[in-house]
Order: C-alpha cells, then sequence, then structure tokens
C-alpha cells in the first residue's frame, strides 16, 4: 500500500493545538443547523438497517468544516476513516490500495475530490455503485480484467468547487451538503468553545468582536482566538478582554468587517483601476497578483456575501457598501451603473 497516499489526520494540520479543538460529535459541532440534522438522520437508519451510509459530498469555502464533519460522520457511524486527497491520488494502484484495505462501512474520505484525475476518477463509478473494483492485471498483451467485491463503505468527497466536478462523479453522491458561512452568534460559540478547549477565559464582547472578523469561518476564527491569546498571555493577566483582542487584532490588520488585506487590496483595486467595475476575474487577478481560482474560492466567496462585491453578467462590481466599508467616497454614477448590469446571483 502507498503509505503516501494515505494521509494522517495529524499531519494533516498545522499543529496538534487544531487537533484539539477540532470537535468530535455531531452535537459538539456548532452552525450548519439543516446539514447536521440531516446527517444526524441518514447515519441514524444506515445504522439501523446495518448498511454503510450513502455517499455524501460536503462542499463550500475553505475552512468551514468539511474535513471536521467527515470525521464526526465516521465517529457517528462509529467506524473508521481513511483519508485522502484528489490530487495525491496519481495511479489507478493508488486508489486501488485504498479502497480495498476498507472494511465494511468505514468511511473513505477524499478531500479536493475535484483535484481528482479522471482516470481515477472513472474507478470510483463502479467502487461507489457496487461496491465492486474492476481493475486490469498482468502485463502489456499479457492483461486481463478482474472485478474484485469491495465491502460497502462511505466515501465523504470535500470541494470548494462542487462546480469543477465531473456530473458522473456528483450523480454517485446520495448526500450533497453545501456548507455555510457562520453567524456572528455561530462563531461567537465557536470562540468560547475553542477558549475552554484550550483553557482560557474570555469575555463575552472579546468572544463577539473575534466572531466579528473571522469572515465567517471557523478556522480564522480559531486561528485568530490563538494570536489573542498570545497578547493575553504576554502583555495582559492572561483573561482575554475586548482591550487585548481589539489590539492583537488590529495588529493583525484584520479589520472590523473581517477583511484582511487581500480582501481591501481586491476591493480597492477594482475601484481604483477599474473604476469599481465590471471588470473579469482575470484583470483583477493580474491586478493584484492573485491566482483567478484562489479569488474565486477563498477571497470572493465571503465579499459576496456579505454584499460588497457583486457578479454580473460583465464582471465583478463592488457595491455602494464597499466604499462605505473601506471609508472611500463613492464617484460612481449609481444609477447608470445599475441599468446595465445584470444581476445573475
Ligand atoms: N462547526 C464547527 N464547530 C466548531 N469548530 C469548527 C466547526 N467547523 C470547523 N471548525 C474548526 O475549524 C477548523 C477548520 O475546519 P476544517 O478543517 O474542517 O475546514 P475545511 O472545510 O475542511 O477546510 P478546507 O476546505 O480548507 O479543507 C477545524 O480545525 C475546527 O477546529
Ligand atoms: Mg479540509
Amino acid at each position: 500500500m502507498e503509505e503516501s497516499v494515505i494521509t494522517n489526520y495529524e499531519y494533516e494540520n498545522d499543529n496538534l493545538i487544531d487537533n484539539t479543538i477540532r470537535p468530535e460529535t455531531i452535537d459538539e459541532y456548532i452552525g450548519q443547523t439543516d446539514v447536521k440534522e440531516n446527517i444526524k438522520v441518514f447515519v441514524s437508519a444506515a445504522k439501523m438497517r446495518k448498511e454503510a451510509l450513502d455517499h455524501v459530498l460536503l462542499y463550500g469555502p475553505p475552512g468551514l468544516g468539511k474535513t471536521t464533519l467527515a470525521f464526526i460522520i465516521a465517529h457517528e457511524l462509529g467506524t473508521n476513516i481513511k483519508t485522502a486527497s484528489g490530487p495525491s491520488i496519481e495511479k489507478p494502484g493508488d486508489l486501488a490500495a485504498i479502497l480495498s484495505s476498507l472494511e465494511p462501512g468505514d468511511v473513505l474520505f477524499i478531500d479536493e475530490i475535484h483535484r481528482m484525475p479522471r482516470y481515477i476518477e472513472e474507478i470510483l463509478y463502479p467502487a461507489m455503485e457496487d461496491f465492486s473494483l474492476d481493475i486490469i492485471v498482468g502485463s502489456e498483451g499479457n492483461s486481463r480484467n478482474i472485478k474484485i467485491d469491495l465491502p460497502p463503505f462511505t466515501l465523504v468527497g470535500a470541494t470548494t468547487r462542487a462546480g469543477d466536478l465531473s456530473s458522473p462523479l456528483r450523480d454517485r453522491f446520495g448526500i450533497i451538503n453545501k456548507l455555510q458561512f457562520y453567524t456572528i452568534d455561530e462563531l461567537t460559540d465557536i470562540v468560547k468553545r475553542t477558549a475552554r478547549v484550550l483553557d482560557m477565559t474570555i469575555d463575552e464582547e472579546a468572544a463577539v468582536e473575534l466572531a466579528m472578523r473571522s469572515r465567517g469561518t471557523p478556522r480564522i476564527a480559531n486561528r485568530l482566538f490563538k494570536r489573542v491569546r498570545d497578547f493575553a498571555m504576554v502583555e495582559g493577566d492572561g483573561n482575554i478582554d475586548l482591550a487585548i483582542t481589539e489590539k492583537a487584532l488590529n495588529k493583525l490588520k484584520v479589520d472590523k468587517n473581517g477583511l484582511d488585506n487581500t480582501d481591501r487590496e481586491l476591493l480597492m483595486s477594482i475601484i481604483d483601476k477599474f473604476n469599481g467595475g465590471p471588470v473579469g476575474i482575470e484583470a483583477i487577478s493580474s491586478s493584484i497578483g492573485e491566482e483567478v481560482t484562489t479569488i474565486e474560492d477563498v477571497y470572493e466567496p465571503y465579499l459576496l456575501q456579505i454584499g460588497l462585491l457583486k457578479r454580473t453578467s460583465r464582471g465583478r462590481v463592488v457595491t455602494d457598501k464597499a466604499y462605505e466599508v473601506l471609508g472611500i467616497p463613492n464617484k460612481k454614477n449609481k444609477a447608470k451603473g445599475e441599468q446595465t448590469t445584470l444581476d445573475l446571483d
């Protein structure tokens, strides 16, 4: 078996703290209420029938808890989880090795599943559908197809780009869930939970402040929490209060709306260089030096969500709210802009 393909959950995270603060059970998982309720029902039903849970696709922007949820699903099912990531599966044999190592009911988690090569994907189709592995053995000229039965298993796929998944693959997932950005209340709970797990005390207003500046994203909330905690330990008395939180966050250049330098740069470049838009994503990309996919997957979703950016048929447009938030005068002719741009969302 190719060890490199099956990534160990421990190595996937930057450090041990991340493992400690990652919720393990579905009840510890905060927010995503609809997704959670559905998964609870489907998991219970699968357990009652003593069957493997149907295949699950989780999609949404980075850091919203897809990997966490995959582990929770295995935990709730009471099964093992094997993990792999789309780009790391290079040869059909890699996938065959993983599949044939599964035990009945196991979860196979494939992260970044949209980056799996198509010829690998095709091995997954019969595996997902009939739990069978069709492989070619033998050397050229003397090869034959063999069919191996696999135990029933659950594939949990995660992706930031559901649109990049081929439709035959997408169609084979019985359960498809989109993860949403978290509300301030939910992020506040996440921050308080993280503080508890790490044995720190945090004031309510400080937790809310952290939540507001976390771009709707638990990973960012936890990352900021760790930095604020450093300030509280070195410069304060250990308790995390609002003053120390604001000080730390300002030092980290995260503003009141959770925007970081790149978010601001993106909006400013549309305003300065493209008169507020509409402008194509490629032009934005070369203007700020970020990949198109990074803009689309990481930056844009939150800016669209909080209404600072709009997608139109002719490109991206900054909204009036963006001018307001950035504190710069809006020189655009609003009436004209609104007439000529077609809202696609
Ligand atoms: N619902 C939640 N409740 C509490 N903590 C959460 C929740 N979702 C995520 N987290 C925390 O946020 C961190 C990031 O989550 P996770 O790694 O699961 O995101 P992801 O969606 O897989 O991101 P990526 O797309 O980058 O792989 C986790 O380490 C976990 O501690
Ligand atoms: Mg992940």
